[in-house]
């Protein structure tokens, strides 16, 4: 039987992980739609993959914004009438911003800036999928990976950075009850950690190229039908909460 082409949106597509995302989906033969909340660097960085021979559009997409979420969705459904892949990659970590460092304290965080975080990486995937498993219902098939982090793994966790843990440790809870409302169904969601990547968040000296980083987004994203939901991944391993 023909399998049609998948299409994909990924979000925070125009730079770091997303793009390489991007870039990896679109290398295997899938539609990827790279969303990005400022127009120009999203059709910019379409434009350098599309240039590759790979198909890649874009679209604006600030995940905080429920117009350009019903936009998307809108676009979707009349442009190729499919989603099959949500990458909710788009993320920020604002914790570290204060002078020296010691903003990232729980006893001086403001609370500004923990809803700030819990907007972008935590309500924002929620959102999303509220607006966009439906079109995923239509074809019966939907792989969505919300890109977590260790940082969000409660076994391991201490101190410091309660704005982006914390909203990372949601977007984890939010994988589960997901996940366990779409049983039974081809519709699987799975968190995955990259690891410590070199990108603008992670820095300079983070040990993993974006390629490494986004292989196991990617594994996630194309997983077979008898492949894993509900689960914490990492180098393609389940790792705990
Ligand atoms: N790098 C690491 O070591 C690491 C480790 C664990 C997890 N992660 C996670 O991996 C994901 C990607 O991180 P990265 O390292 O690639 O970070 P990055 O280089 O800072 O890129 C972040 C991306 O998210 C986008 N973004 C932020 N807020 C947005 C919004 N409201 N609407 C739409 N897009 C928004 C940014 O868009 P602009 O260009 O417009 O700012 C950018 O495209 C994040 O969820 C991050 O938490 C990263």
């Amino acid at each position: 039987m023909h399998t049609p082409q998948r299409v994909a949106l990924v979000t925070g597509g125009n730079r770091g992980l997303g793009f390489e995302t991007a870039r990896q989906l679109a290398a295997r033969e899938v539609s990827v739609v790279l969303a990005s909340r400022e127009r120009a660097a999203g059709e910019r960085a379409a434009r350098r993959l599309a240039d590759q021979g790979l198909p890649v559009s874009s679209v604006l997409l600030d995940v905080t914004s429920e117009a350009h979420i019903g936009a998307v969705a809108e676009q979707l459904d009349t442009g190729p009438g499919r989603l099959d892949i949500l990458i909710n990659n788009a993320g920020i970590m604002l914790d570290s911003s204060g002078p020296d460092g010691k903003q990232a304290s729980v006893f001086v965080t403001p609370l500004s800036m923990m809803r700030e975080s819990l907007e972008t990486n935590a309500l924002a995937p929620l959102r999303l999928c509220q607006a966009l498993v439906p079109l995923m219902r239509r074809h019966g098939y939907g792989r969505i990976v919300n890109v977590a982090s260790e940082m969000g793994q409660l076994s391991t966790m201490r101190g410091q950075y309660p704005g982006y843990k914390v909203s990372k440790t949601a977007l984890n809870a939010l994988t589960r009850i997901l996940a366990d409302e779409l049983n039974g169904t081809n519709l699987k969601v799975n968190s995955a950690c990259p690891g410590w990547v070199r990108t603008d968040m992670g820095g300079p000296k983070a040990e993993r190229s974006p390629e490494q980083g986004a292989d196991t987004i990617v594994w996630l994203a194309t997983l077979p039908d008898d492949g894993p939901s509900g689960g914490f991944f990492r180098d393609r391993q389940a790792i705990p909460w």
